[in-house]
């Protein structure tokens, strides 16, 4: 589920996009797997034709299984920067890693995604990757889990309207607490070697 204060609008030439609608600050959690969020087998997804195809590999991410994940809300709008403000998380759940100001665009980086077809990124931000590949998990694996690290202790002292949503939070809290390291996003790449993370939680 994608945080309430949140909007869908127009992102210009890359269609819609999420958008904050209150100032958001660095910790929170901006979206969470939840169980309404539908996961479908891979063999189901070659079987389906069009005009379904195209939707899923547009709106759809794969998790580490292979499965694909479309998120029944807004969130599945949600546009990728090369400087993104939130981060995807070990666990299933992405984390603001810097304020996000009301009025503000939600973006994540869609190299974590598992992504077969790499695409043009228009994202603009100084540093652009120009192209998203799925390798780019490879190499930005650990910038991101490190944004994350340095970012967890503030989930403990903002709002946080997703928390209920955690499928542990006294983990997450814990690790929040201790400055332990987050379990790293490399959890969520396709057949890795802790395949059934997300599987298990929906
Ligand atoms: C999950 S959708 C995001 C919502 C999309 N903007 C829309 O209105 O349908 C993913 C698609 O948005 C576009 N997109 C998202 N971020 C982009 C970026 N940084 N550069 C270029 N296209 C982007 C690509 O067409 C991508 O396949
Ligand atoms: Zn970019």
């Amino acid at each position: 589920m994608i945080h309430p204060d949140t909007k869908l609008r127009s992102a210009g030439s890359i269609g819609l996009g999420v958008f904050a609608t209150r100032d958001i600050p660095k910790g929170t959690i901006v979206w969470v797997l939840d169980s309404l969020d539908q996961q479908l087998d891979a063999s189901r997804v070659a079987s389906i034709g069009e005009p379904i195809a195209p939707m899923i590999q547009r709106y759809a991410y794969q998790n580490s299984t292979g499965n694909w994940i479309l998120c029944w809300d807004h969130a599945r709008f949600i546009n990728h920067s090369c400087r993104a403000n939130a981060i995807s998380t070990g666990w299933d759940f992405d984390l603001a890693v810097e304020d996000i100001a009301a009025g503000t665009q939600i973006t994540n980086d869609y190299g974590c995604l598992n992504i077969n077809d790499p695409f043009e990124c228009l994202c603009g931000a100084p540093g652009c990757r120009g192209v998203i590949r799925g390798s780019d998990f490879d190499t930005m694996a650990a910038y991101w889990d490190a944004r994350v690290s340095e970012t967890l202790e503030k989930t403990l002292s903002v709002s946080q309207p997703l928390w209920s949503l955690l499928p542990n939070p006294l983990e997450v809290q814990h690790t929040a607490a201790t400055g332990g390291p987050p379990p790293s996003i490399r959890f969520h790449q396709v057949n890795n070697d802790h395949p059934t993370e997300t599987a298990q939680r929906l």
